[in-house]
This record gives structure tokens, C-alpha cells and sequence, in this order.
């Protein structure tokens, strides 16, 4: 059998209606969400499926709207609908951006922000029964968990979940009774000679060290155990979002059983893609393709519009450390950083800002120089080049997937030699750097932003075994 869908996540649609003023005319904010093109980017998503002669089926996991106002959901609801009527297969799932857990707002005739009201987490749930658990043959606890027959043969589990931090949804895990739960239907299905995909919003594993520590809270309790049993029961991709990375990982249990944690851009920030995937039972093999969205009249890619917005807030970091410490701890945007710690240490914050906006790759290159084999005529090109662009490249390699930056390169030594240094006088002072960063040591935690040496994660065919 071959069964192919899409897989589309993290829509964060904001509606034009919550603008009184002409949202035309309304500058591009510096978030990391295009609220100003969150609509065209959905719709042409829905699109990209409709014109597609293989499939009308299509996962949307989680984070419909952006902040969860009644105008945003019910415009997607419309939006859904209309597909539906045009022959769309759509299976969706609210999470964290739709439900009362953020400050809600519109922006009024002079274009400043107003407070709006959030609708509240059973009405969103039920407005998106049609495309929901009203088209599954099962569900588990509140609904929130369903299984569904997307395709004939082909089930997905919409996999809900439990928080520690029951306000925010953060600290993410899955109950033993979910998984018997899960067990059971992947069993069953089994038995009749079914495919079984999985999903659920929040990362079960962190896209990259780095997500770990900056987005502390979001990835799963216990994820790679919950990832490898659910390997061991026979599940062989898993699908997810929120993370707004783009990024897939092979995950083998102990029992040598394979997985692939596929984790989707939002498609209305940077980078802004979705994915088809193509599974063909005989061959055992899954094709996961990238599509990039698109949209008309930017003057730029979508991509490089997303990126802009998305590096206003990235930009500004180095300049606010070294020029207002206060500001830099209020950074936005997805990125949670330890706020107490830097408010309380502003002198170190702005020395090391100082020390960061200053640094050329030569620099870099003359303090890292035992432990990387580069000469001055190696980096010449590039002496002057400011590292700061780096790490700023670095910070966006977090979501955009298939960091590039492979070991022969300048770039790769000159960091990596740096972080390595750094880790050494470090351990002189016994500090032990590994506390902060998730047991993770300084080099096991840039390089992964540097290169990705893992399956490509746009592109890429997996064996399913
Ligand atoms: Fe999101
Ligand atoms: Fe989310």
C-alpha cells in the first residue's frame, strides 16, 4: 500500500479582523509568528494539499491560532471547513496558543495594542469536533487523545497529554494509562495489517541540546523512554510541532527498533514549511519531502520575510546585553532565559556583550588556536568578519534544520575549538558547565547548531524496518 499525506503544524493564525486600523499599512512586528501573513500562509498550505492528485489528507498538530481569540478560531474553523467541502481530509488538534494561557490582543485605530477575550478551553476544543474526534473510532480520557483512520489502513493516534505546570502546559508527559492505552489500539491495529503514525503538539524529544536548555519545560518528561517504548510496540514515526524547528531524528531502542521523530516548522514563522510524506508498506520506506511556503507580494521569499521578524528580536540580543541588561532578560519570543540569574549578575551580562559585539573569526581564531589546526592564511578571507553574525546564524540554525556548517569549515573549527577552550578554563575554576546545560558539555551543545549529522532534515527517505 502506499498512503501519502501532509503534515502541517503550529498555524498560529491571527485574523485580520482583530486590526481597527489598516493592518496594509502596520509594520512587520519583531516576533517570531508572521501574524500579518498567517492567514495567507494557512491557506495557501490547505492549498499545496487541495491541488495534490495523491491525497487530501492532512495532520495540523496543534496551535491553530496565535493567541486563541475568538475571531482567529473561528476563522480557522471556516477555513477547515471549506477544505472539507472541497474534498480535504483534515485531522487537527488544538494546544497551548489556543487555550486562555496568554494575554489576548487586538490592535486599535492608532495601531497600539488592546486586550481581547480569550475563548475558553472546552469551547475551542468543541468547536473543532467535525476535524477532530468526531472523526475518530476511539478516544481516550477527555477526547483529547483520538484515533483516527486517516486513510484506509492507515491510523494516526492524536496523542494529548498531562503537564506538571497544569497553567502553561509546560513539563509535558504521558501517563502509563495513554500508553496501555495507545498499546491496546496498536495491537488491534496490527492484527488487521494496519499502519499506525502517532503525533502529539510538544517535542517528545528536544530538537537539539540548545532547544533543550532555551526551552526549558517544553520537550517531554521521560520522552526518550516514551519515544523508544512506543518504537518497541511497533510505531515507526512520530510526528510533532510547537518547537517551530525543523528537524528529524532516528531514535533506536534498546530492543533495535527504529523511530523517526519528525518535528515540523511553523508555517507561519521562520523557517515556514510543511511536509508530505509518502509511506509504502511493501517497500517499508517513508519519503519525507519539505515544501516551502510561499507567499506573493513580500518583495523577498516567505522565508526571508519570516526570518526578519524572527532575527528582530535574535538581533537585538547582542546589542542589549552589552547596552541593556534589562531588556535582554525580557527577551521574547519563544526564547526562555534564566532572567533571575542575569539580573542579578548585569555587570558580567554587559562585560561578555562587550567581549561578543567586539570579536572577529580572527580573534576567535588567534584565543582557540591549540585546538583547532587552522593557520592565518587558513581564515584569511574572513580574518575580519564579525563572529557575532555567526552565533546569530547559529541561533537561527536552531529552527531552520540542516545546520551547514560541517567540520572542514572556518566557521566549525573556530567555534568548536572556542567552546572547547572555554569548557577547559572553565573546568580550572571548577565550574561545572554541565549543570546548566542539561548534563550536556559546551561542545556537545553548539555542535549541533554548527552541523547536522543526522538524516537531512528536510528531505529524506526512511526505512520503516
Ligand atoms: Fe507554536
Ligand atoms: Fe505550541
Amino acid at each position: 500500500m502506499i498512503y501519502s499525506f501532509y503534515h502541517i503544524t503550529d498555524v498560529h493564525y491571527y485574523s485580520k479582523r482583530n486590526f481597527k486600523c489598516d493592518w496594509r499599512t502596520f509594520p512587520q512586528p519583531n516576533t517570531q509568528i508572521c501574524i500579518l501573513r498567517s492567514e495567507e500562509a494557512f491557506k495557501k498550505a490547505l492549498e499545496i494539499v487541495t491541488e495534490d492528485k495523491d491525497t487530501s489528507t492532512v495532520i495540523i498538530t496543534g496551535d491553530l491560532t496565535d493567541h486563541g481569540e475568538s475571531y482567529s478560531h473561528e476563522e480557522v474553523r471556516d477555513i477547515l471547513q471549506e477544505f472539507t467541502d472541497n474534498g480535504g481530509n483534515p485531522f487537527v488538534y488544538t494546544d497551548n496558543h489556543d487555550y486562555p494561557y496568554f494575554s489576548v490582543h487586538g490592535f486599535d485605530e492608532n495601531g497600539k495594542k488592546f486586550p481581547m477575550e480569550h475563548l475558553p478551553e472546552d469551547v475551542v476544543k468543541e468547536m473543532y469536533y467535525p476535524f477532530a474526534r468526531g472523526k475518530a473510532f476511539d478516544t481516550f480520557d477527555d477526547g483529547t487523545t483520538y484515533i483516527a483512520e486517516i486513510l484506509p489502513g492507515l491510523y494516526h493516534i492524536a496523542m494529548g497529554y498531562d503537564a506538571k505546570d497544569t497553567k502553561s502546559l509546560l513539563y509535558p508527559y504521558f501517563s502509563d494509562e495513554l500508553m496501555d492505552w495507545v498499546k491496546m489500539h496498536v495491537e488491534k491495529a496490527q492484527q488487521k495489517g494496519a499502519t499506525v503514525i502517532c503525533s502529539t503538539h510538544r517535542p517528545v524529544v528536544a530538537p537539539s541540546p540548545a532547544y533543550e536548555v532555551v526551552g526549558k519545560g517544553h520537550s517531554f518528561i521521560d520522552g526518550d523512554k516514551r519515544i523508544k517504548q512506543l518504537a518497541d510496540m511497533g510505531i515507526r514515526l512520530f510526528f510533532s510541532g510547537h518547537s517551530h524547528a525543523q528537524c528529524l531524528k532516528e531514535i533506536t531502542s534498546d530492543k533495535g527498533n527504529k523511530i523517526y521523530s519528525v518535528q515540523t516548522s511553523s508555517i507561519a514563522a521562520f523557517p515556514p514549511k510543511m511536509r508530505k510524506i509518502t509511506i509504502d508498506t511493501e517497500k517499508g520506506t517513508a519519503y519525507i519531502r519539505t515544501i516551502d511556503i510561499e507567499l506573493p507580494d513580500l518583495g523577498m521569499s516567505f522565508s526571508e520575510y519570516a526570518k526578519k521578524g524572527f532575527l528582530g528580536i535574535i538581533e537585538k540580543i547582542p546589542y542589549n546585553m552589552e547596552h541593556d541588561v534589562v531588556a535582554f532578560a525580557n527577551t521574547e519570543g519563544g526564547i526562555s532565559l534564566p532572567k533571575d540569574l542575569i539580573l542579578k549578575h548585569p555587570k558580567i551580562v554587559m562585560f561578555l556583550g562587550r567581549k561578543l559585539n567586539g570579536l572577529t573569526y580572527s580573534k576567535v581564531a588567534k584565543f582557540s588556536k591549540k585546538y583547532h589546526d587552522l593557520t592565518e592564511a587558513d581564515y584569511e578571507s574572513v580574518k575580519d568578519k564579525k563572529f557575532v553574525n555567526l552565533v546569530l546564524d547559529l541561533i537561527a540554525n536552531l529552527y531552520r534544520g540542516n545546520a551547514h556548517y560541517s567540520p572542514e569549515t572556518v566557521e566549525y573549527k573556530i567555534t568548536m575549538g572556542s567552546f572547547r577552550k572555554i569548557e577547559k578554563l572553565l573546568s580550572v575554576l571548577h565550574i561545572d558547565i554541565k549543570k546548566t546545560l542539561n548534563g550536556y558539555t559546551l561542545a556537545e551543545f553548539i555542535e549541533p547548531l554548527l552541523y547536522n549529522s543526522g538524516p537531512d532534515d528536510d528531505n529524506t527517505t526512511v526505512k520503516l524496518g
